[in-house]
């Protein structure tokens, strides 16, 4: 039987991301200042194999680069501002995981690192994320893997069995079951307006962890704690945690 990997109630969806760059150095600062005990945080990789916090494929519309962030190397990388939405971040930088990694253990978060391949890069993609944790993760706080990409999550089950993964969906396939059990997932991750109450109770009896993406109104989180989610992803945590 699948144990819930339990992150908090509500997690930082890539950082306080609402009032600060989302998934930089900053943004993580800020969702702990505003009480968060756990972020979620996107992760892909250069071309010369470095892991860097980002969520889209492309560097335009969170930094001033252009084109796939993978077909940068590292050092162009660290020379990008990731703060371009926010006028009062613009020298924030894009950031390796490493550095991400120390910050998450520096304010003791548990940390859902989601792994977001290019798609045809999902095996090296995995594979240096979990290197990258080998090498930066000392801490014992939760640290859960997730993926949209089945061929990532196979991969991180290849490569770090121990570290608890989670399927992430918009919508809850019939066959969630077999799909769970093909990674041995402990978590499902999925959009919360496609959520459904009868499958949301046979997972948590089965045990599984249950959490939401992306929920910014305290009324829709309290609805799926109701449901019996365990957690919400939100870019606004501060405001939820204050309202739970
Ligand atoms: O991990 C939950 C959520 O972040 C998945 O969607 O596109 O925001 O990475 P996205
Ligand atoms: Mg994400």
């Amino acid at each position: 039987m699948p144990r819930a990997t339990l992150l908090a109630p509500v997690v930082a969806h890539r950082g306080a991301s609402a009032h600060a760059p989302e998934n930089t150095i900053a943004a993580i600062r800020l969702a702990a200042e505003q009480g968060a005990t756990a972020v979620e945080i996107d992760v892909s990789i250069s071309a010369d194999g470095v892991a860097f916090v980002h969520h889209d494929d492309g560097l335009e519309r969170c930094t001033n680069g252009k084109g796939y962030l993978c077909s940068h190397n590292a050092s162009d990388l660290d020379r990008l501002s990731a703060g371009v939405l926010f006028p009062d971040y613009a020298s924030e930088p894009l950031p390796r995981l490493s550095a991400v990694l120390e910050c998450i253990q520096e304010h003791n978060l548990a940390l859902n690192l989601e792994i977001k391949p290019t798609p045809g890069l999902e095996e090296p993609t995995t594979k240096i994320i979990c290197e990258t944790v080998a090498a930066h993760w000392h801490a014992g706080n939760t640290l859960l893997y997730s993926s949209f990409s089945r061929e990532a999550l196979a991969s991180a089950m290849q490569l770090q069995p121990e570290t608890p993964r989670a399927l992430i969906v918009c919508a809850i396939p019939e066959n969630w079951p077999e799909q769970l059990a093909a990674y041995q997932c402990s978590n499902f991750h999925f959009a919360a307006p496609l959520a459904n109450q009868q499958a949301l109770q046979a997972m948590r009896d089965k045990g599984y962890g249950l959490y939401c993406f992306t929920v910014n109104d305290s009324a829709e989180a309290a609805e799926l704690y109701k449901l019996g989610v365990h957690g919400v992803f939100s870019d606004c945590p501060g405001e939820l945690i204050k309202a739970l």
